[in-house]
């Protein structure tokens, strides 16, 4: 099964025992310092443990100017080298081949990271930071050429068996490559030999300093996704060039700041979606190429591989929802694969304020080094769990793996709750592979989910368990103050997307949240008419950077009208009155309710009532997303 994937393969004299390999990412684990931390240790090694073949750190600042985040890892003093020695042993162990990447982000950081006006080739601001940014002088590029170096130099040390240069993603490398970025007069800009002058200095620097059979890796964005930026022509042009200046292996990603729906692509994007961007730069190349974008199933990469697009493959969030993914696909394991959905609420979410990244599927990640796999309760009891949406299948599956006998009711048909229901719109759909991974745990824990069953006062004193925990969710919020509101033609979001009702040829969708413009793109993908009405100056600013600009995307392909500032002031047989901005009068032959919405708690109120030991996660506690539900699920259930 999936041989092309597990086949090993030798990059300078080190074999990867299969070819699957984890993308760099930005974590925030280490110490302020850049020094190592026992989190970012423990994080890297359950990859290793879970059976990639190589893994590529996220970057390692080679200057303390070169930082995008806060905690990123840092090699640019000599001090930091030792700090990693125990790391790189501890990733050996487990039979990886361990690079370290290393980046200067140039422009790509802000004044208030860095303590000062962030370097790049010429004066223009990235267009995400708008920040003002210095023009680096000779005297500076020359110092940055051999920051690469050293620092790669210390990677060595420190024992990695290479270094990968972050050349992608408009990281000051790609600022010198690209004429998007770089407007130099000088030898570093103008003529593509020029721009390209900055990257062949640093490898060049790199490979003087390390030794003959250490790898040399670099990473390119095969387009940059922006107007005027590079494109895969011109990378096809560029990548011999850097083959010539000594690299071993090619790493083709896409985007920068300006397209960071192409740097990190969403749920909206489809698979492997530039594996043909490999491609191509394997057709000017001898060297080996990775392929990386949104490779949530080892079944894709295994096809991919097959095809002869690339000779391995990167997984970057797929990593994070299950860092045990290839010993699972190989033992052909795939139900017990938590996949990926492409949402970015916990990864990116998590780093962009600075803070760590996480999985919202997966509670484990990047809390390895305090979180032990399984707990074992002292005292094993009858567990009611009252709801099958993510929290309580959650604390379903953790009070079981802890020894407690469970139990899970739904009133419903079927589980998920209201993430169940977010995977309706458009390209949402894999969130329904996390509640299938729910169910498959619980079934070979032997967890009975007894569906169609709601359950009251009344069979939670029959059923006599020790505890019950409510996860019973959240219902929508109903604008009461709207006149009009109870009209028949007026239906909930929710309503919609369970199937309760049909979207109008004509719908008026109140609330421009995420939800409201989901189910909005849901209604119109069937070539319906539909207006969102906002109150706020936006639409979907709940929503990540990047799937919230494809979110849009999709609206605006599906032609969904969007009024902001606009609030409604009547709802009338066939039509909706608005205020504010636009004070039209809208046709309107259905009206869905998207407002939020509010803890469906009144069971929980009666059991404390009635003296049960009752704990309420999720939704029922506290209206929120799925990450926050399945970490308290997670929490719950092991702690009961
Ligand atoms: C349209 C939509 C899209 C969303 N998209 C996202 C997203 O993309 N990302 C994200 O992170 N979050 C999303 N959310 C939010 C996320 O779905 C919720 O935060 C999450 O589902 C809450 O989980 P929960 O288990 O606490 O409650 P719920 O998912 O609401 O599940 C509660 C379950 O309890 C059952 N129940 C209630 N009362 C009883 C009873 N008395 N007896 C038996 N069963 C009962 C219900 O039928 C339901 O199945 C979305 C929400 C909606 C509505
Ligand atoms: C949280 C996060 C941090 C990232 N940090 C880096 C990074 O440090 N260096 C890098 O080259 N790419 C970084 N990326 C991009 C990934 O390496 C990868 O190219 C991207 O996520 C697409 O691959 P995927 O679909 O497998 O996740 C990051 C992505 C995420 C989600």
């Amino acid at each position: 099964m999936l041989d092309n994937l597990f086949s090993t393969f030798t990059i300078k004299g080190k074999t990867l025992r299969n070819r699957s390999v984890v993308a760099p990412m930005v974590m925030n684990l280490c110490n302020l310092d850049g020094t190592c931390t026992e989190r970012f240790t423990a994080y890297h090694e359950t990859k290793a443990k879970g059976g990639f073949g190589m893994i590529i750190t996220e970057d390692f600042a080679v200057m303390p100017n070169g930082k995008g985040f806060i905690q990123v890892p840092g090699l640019w003093e000599d001090s930091q080298t030792d700090t990693f020695k125990e790391f790189t042993k501890r990733i050996h162990a487990q039979g990886a081949v361990l690079i370290a990447q290393i980046y200067h982000c140039g422009r790509q950081t802000s004044i208030q990271m860095i303590g000062e006006v962030p370097w790049a080739p010429s004066a223009d601001p990235c267009p995400l930071m708008q920040e003002p940014v210095h023009e680096m002088t000779i005297d500076e590029i020359k110092q940055v050429v051999e920051a690469f170096g050293d620092c790669a130099r210390r990677a060595e040390e420190a024992g990695f068996d290479g270094v990968e240069l972050h050349g992608a993603h408009g990281y000051l490398l790609a600022q010198f490559m690209s004429p998007y970025s770089n407007q130099r007069t000088d030898e570093y800009g103008g003529a593509m030999e020029n721009r390209i002058r900055f990257a062949e200095e640093c490898i060049r620097n790199v490979r003087s300093k390390v030794t003959d059979d250490f790898i040399v890796g670099y990473r390119i964005s095969a387009d940059e996704h922006v107007s005027g930026g590079r494109t895969l022509e011109d990378t096809k042009t560029i990548v011999p060039y850097l083959e010539r200046a000594g690299i071993d292996y090619v790493h083709v990603t896409a985007g920068c700041y300006g397209a960071i729906d192409a740097l990190c692509p969403s749920m909206y994007t489809k698979h492997a979606w530039i594996a043909d961007d490999a491609m191509e730069v394997k057709q000017v190349t001898k060297l080996p190429v990775i392929s990386v974008g949104r490779y949530n199933d080892m079944r894709i990469a295994d096809q991919v591989l097959g095809c002869g697009k690339a000779d391995l493959i990167a997984f970057g969030r797929a990593s994070l929802a299950d860092p045990a993914a290839p010993n699972k696909a190989k033992e052909g394991r795939f139900e017990d694969i938590i996949t990926c959905i492409g949402c970015e609420q916990g990864c990116i979410g998590g780093i962009l304020p600075q803070g760590p990244g996480q999985c919202i599927l997966n509670p484990f990640t990047a809390n390895e080094y305090n979180t032990p796999y399984e707990v074992k309760a002292e005292t094993p009891k009858k567990v009611m769990i009252v709801g099958a949406g993510p929290a309580g299948l959650e604390a379903a599956i953790e009070a079981a793996k802890s020894g407690h006998t469970v139990e899970v009711y739904e009133k419903r048909r079927w589980a998920g709750g209201q993430f169940r229901l977010g995977a309706v719109p458009p390209s949402k759909g894999e969130i329904a592979s996390f509640i299938q991974w729910q169910l498959n745990q619980l079934k070979k824990l032997n967890v009975p989910v007894c569906f169609e069953t709601e359950v009251t006062k009344d069979l939670v004193v029959e059923k006599a368990s020790d505890v019950v925990v409510v996860a019973t969710g959240a219902e929508p919020l109903i604008p009461a103050s709207i006149p009009g509101i109870d009209l028949p033609h007026v239906v909930t979001a929710h309503d919609v997307l369970e199937g309760k009702a049909l979207g109008g040829n004509r719908t008026v969708v109140i609330g421009g949240g995420s939800v409201g413009c989901e189910t909005a793109n849901y209604i119109a993908s069937s070539h319906k008419a539909v207006t969102v009405v906002e109150m706020l100056e936006d639409v979907a600013t709940d929503e990540q950077t990047g799937p919230r600009w494809q979110l849009l995307e999709d609206m605006e392909k599906h032609h969904v009208r969007i009024l902001t500032e606009t609030t409604v002031k009547e709802i009338k047989e066939g039509c909706v009155v608005l205020e504010g901005a636009c004070n039209e009068t809208l046709k309107a032959d259905k009206v869905v309710i998207a407002v939020g919405s509010k803890p469906q708690n009144s069971l929980a109120e009666e059991l404390i009532a009635l003296g049960c030991n009752v704990k309420v996660i999720g939704d029922a506690a506290k209206a929120g997303l799925a990450g926050k539900a399945i970490r308290e699920g997670f929490e719950l259930g092991r702690s009961l």
